[in-house]
């Protein structure tokens, strides 16, 4: 059977798998640009037909700089896809993002290299330019923050989102620097995911989770099960906000 959701939820770390999806049909896909993360999960989620991909496997083993970033968004858009949430968690830099916020991003500053980074690769017989001035789309922002209102969780309603090459973390002169720069969140798989979402005219937002203090900014020491512990608890506030605003997308 041929499914065409018009919703889908790219899953970042901690978020490998969508509890409350009823799957209907798993499927690797076939795209010109190589292999997806994951099969793209089909499924019910609060009565709407979505597709799920978890953006690092469903094991969790694709580091951030090797995401074959353009394979997902094709996929995505072949099937029929027309609104993106991605889930992303992230490091807090300003003193209002701290562990367990949930931030909607409202713009990006790209840090990022050497990642296969646009569809528009000289191929195509014309040059194209996107307009990314506002980078997430507002009609997805905008049900975000509907649905995070009506949940009453604590949120950000703003960020500047600074996307890092990764996979180590920054040190902390970088993350001062990224706030000289005037980003308020960090995180390593927030480009080019929205920009190659925007190339294919999909509508994209995300949700990030801010799942420690970014380098320097605590006297805690960056461990895996530092992360864990924010990253547990936080998610439990994105799961619900998940359900609250995939019925209204
Ligand atoms: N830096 C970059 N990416 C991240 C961080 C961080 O501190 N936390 C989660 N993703």
């Amino acid at each position: 059977m041929i499914r065409t959701p018009e919703i889908a939820v790219i899953g970042g770390t901690g978020l490998a798998k969508l509890e409350g999806i009823e799957i209907l049909e798993s499927k690797w896909p076939t795209t010109r640009f190589g292999e997806t993360s994951s099969p793209l999960i089909f499924g019910r989620f609060k009565s709407r037909e979505i597709v799920f991909l978890p953006r690092h496997g469903e094991d969790h083993h694709i580091p951030p700089h090797k995401i074959n970033y353009r394979a997902n968004l094709y996929a995505l858009k072949q099937a029929g896809v027309r609104s993106v949430v991605a889930v992303n968690a992230v490091g807090g830099i300003t003193e209002a993002m701290a562990p367990r916020k949930i931030c909607i991003p409202d713009q990006i500053i790209d840090y990022t290299s050497g990642r296969e980074h646009t569809f528009f690769d000289g191929s195509q017989d014309r040059v194209s330019h996107i307009d990314f001035t506002m980078p997430y789309h507002p009609n997805v922002r905008n049900k975000l923050l509907e649905a995070a209102r009506t949940l009453g969780v604590p949120f950000n309603n703003k960020a500047v989102y600074g996307a890092t090459q990764g996979p180590r973390l920054e040190t902390s002169a970088e993350i001062d620097k990224l706030e000289r720069d005037g980003c308020d969140i960090v995180g390593m798989t927030g480009m080019p995911e929205a920009s190659l979402a925007r190339e294919l005219g999909l509508e994209y937002a995300s949700v990030a989770l801010v799942v420690n203090w970014g380098a320097g900014r605590s006297d805690e020491v960056l461990t895996l099960n530092v992360l864990k512990v924010h990253l547990d608890a936080g998610l439990v506030k994105v799961k619900e906000l998940l359900h609250q605003v995939i019925p209204i997308l």
